[in-house]
């Protein structure tokens, strides 16, 4: 048996997601149910693909995104040539959807299994691989330096025709159906024999169709004797056909014997080729990703990102590709946002109502850097990334009673890692941070947070919170550091943004989420419109409403 080398990941090589975040984020299974590549999964929200390999591998790529802009780019171009070539697009789409899973069929030869099936299987594939690289070929123009890529992919194919020649034409077929020919002659009986079939006591007996009977009385059957009948057949018995019968028997173990020979033979012949056919599995793999990743930009109007070695993110037009999804077939719109951290502001803290978008918009940021890294095109009408190292996401509660760990433990223990392990490099979001305890202990934590992410790490930080004192927190901070407003000197530290959503209201008392991120701070959370749009009883929300006012009357409002 031949195992497949471990594939090593690291910081230097791949952008790095934590489990928490791979969850949070929904990359490849749901919070809620935790179904793989299930509906609300970044990976079936985004999949194309039309072969099994191609969207496991596209499962692996959006887990392990890319840190080489070169890699990233390369990817770009092959996806750009699609979308520029639509006629190559559908023919390649096509012969892929002709090909076998050759990845799973040469795992199952190297495990000593996979029948003639699957070898028949494996030779098409081998051949539609061929005819796969000359289409790519016939389309490539001559000097096109971005399309070097796209020679090299199909550079690494390598020509196994022969051994699919040797497959396809091999004794395997033929031997089979030399011997399949001799059993037939030799059962002179065929054309009236329903079937001879073997007793124990009486050796092979002939079943004979009533309607056929009349034919053959006079024949083969005058020496035959009788040993039952029903309505529709008749049984016999007769010496030589027991003989007859075991040389069938013999005839059909030669034939699985020859059989077995002859697919250890070609079974051998593939392992000797291993290495070549998961090679092409693999290039099959990313063209199969990238024409999808084609189809995917066309048909939701994505633009190509810009990856560079900045440390900016710059979107302009966000959107997260999931809830844009489910909101249209709902038939609502989706309200894209800009977002742009790691250039003059580092950290943007983002407060407003309940249900306006906030969590939304955090995670369609870290989505987009994910996708961009991936070689996908994105959902935004402009995008320039600084290339990232590891993304970092502390939101949603949840406990671990198991392993002993309550709500906010769980909330801190997750915050502490994020802290010790954020990079300038790195992309963080935070999502209430803060909340699972008293709201002074909570808006004291969140406080310390911001200032470790601003101060220390110097990451970029999106960090949604309901405590918008934080804002002036942190101005006071960034005065004290000699940063404040519209100085821009300091300590090299960025500034710390604060942006918004809103909730507005009419004279009738209607009101609607305005999903539109601004400059500035919303105070108020509106969480009792929310609870009432829950379906909160009367009596819950009246008491709920009494006491706002009264907490609003304790402090002057
Ligand atoms: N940009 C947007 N455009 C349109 N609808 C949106 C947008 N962002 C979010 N929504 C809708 O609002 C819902 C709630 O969004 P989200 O959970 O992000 O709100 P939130 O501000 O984090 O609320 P909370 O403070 O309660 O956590 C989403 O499920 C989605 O249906
Ligand atoms: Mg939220």
């Amino acid at each position: 048996m031949k195992l497949q080398p471990p594939v090593r990941r690291s910081k230097e090589n791949n952008m790095l997601i934590d489990a928490v975040t791979m969850r949070a984020l929904e990359i490849r299974s749901t919070l809620k149910d935790g179904v793989v590549g299930g509906v609300g999964t970044l990976l079936k929200t985004v999949r194309r693909t039309v072969t099994r390999g191609g969207t496991r591998r596209l499962g692996s790529w959006l887990t392990s995104p890319e840190t080489s802009v070169k890699i990233i780019n390369d990817r770009l171009n092959l996806v750009e040539h699609f979308i520029a070539s639509p006629k190559l697009l559908e023919d390649i789409r096509y012969k892929l959807k002709l090909t076998h899973d050759s990845q799973r069929l040469v795992q199952k030869m190297s495990l000593g299994r996979g029948d003639a099936d699957d070898l028949v299987s494996l030779a098409r594939t081998i051949i539609q691989t061929q005819d796969i690289v000359d289409c790519i070929s016939s389309h490539l123009p001559r000097k096109k330096e971005s399309l070097e890529v796209v020679k090299e992919l199909i550079g690494r194919i390598e020509k196994l025709e022969e051994l699919a020649a040797r497959i396809l034409r091999k004794e395997l077929m033929t031997e089979k159906q030399l011997l399949e020919t001799r059993l037939l002659d030799e059962s002179m009986l065929s054309e009236h024999l329903v079937a001879l079939k073997w007793t124990p006591s009486l050796g092979h007996i002939l079943h004979i169709k009533s309607r056929t009977l009349p034919d053959m009385t006079e024949g083969i059957l005058s020496s035959a004797i009788s040993v039952g009948s029903s309505k529709s057949t008749h049984s016999y018995h007769l010496p030589e056909w027991t003989k007859l019968g075991s040389r069938i028997e013999m005839a059909r173990l030669a034939i699985r014997a020859e059989e077995q020979k002859v697919l250890q033979d070609i079974r051998k012949q593939v392992i000797l080729n291993i290495h070549a056919l998961r090679r092409n599995a693999a290039v099959l793999d990313e063209l199969d990703i990238a024409a999808g990743f084609a189809v995917l930009a066309k048909e939701s109007g994505w633009v190509r990102p810009i990856l560079n070695m900045s440390t900016e993110h710059k979107i302009v037009g966000g959107r997260h590709a999931t809830v844009q999804r489910s909101l249209d077939d709902l038939g609502r719109t989706f309200v894209a946002n800009d977002c742009w951290v790691g250039g003059e502001e580092g950290m943007w803290i983002i407060t407003g109502p309940n249900m306006a978008g906030k969590s939304t918009f955090l995670r369609q940021n870290a989505l987009i850097s994910i996708l961009a890294q991936t070689g996908s095109y994105v959902p935004a009408d402009h995008a320039e990334i600084g290339i990232i190292d590891q993304i970092f996401s502390r939101v949603g509660s949840a406990d671990d009673l198991y392993r002993s760990q309550s709500t906010f433990m769980v909330e801190m223990i997750e915050t502490a890692y994020i802290l010790k392990n954020a990079t300038p490099r790195s992309f963080v979001i935070m999502d209430e941070v803060g909340r699972g305890t008293t709201v002074d202990d909570g808006f004291a934590i969140a406080g310390g947070v911001v200032r470790y992410l601003w101060e220390v790490c110097g990451c970029r930080v999106l960090f949604a919170t309901h405590f918008h004192g934080l804002v002036e927190l942190v101005e006071g901070w960034e005065k004290e550091e000699g940063k404040g407003k519209g100085k821009g000197k300091g300590k090299g530290r960025k500034k710390i943004g604060a942006y918004c959503t809103d909730l507005v209201e009419d004279e009738k008392g209607g009101w609607m989420f305005v999903h539109k991120l601004r400059k500035g701070v919303n105070k108020r959370s509106h969480a009792v419109k929310v609870a009432r749009m829950a379906g909160l009883p009367q009596l819950a929300l009246k008491t709920a409403e009494d006491i706002l006012k009264a907490e609003k009357f304790k402090r002057g409002g």
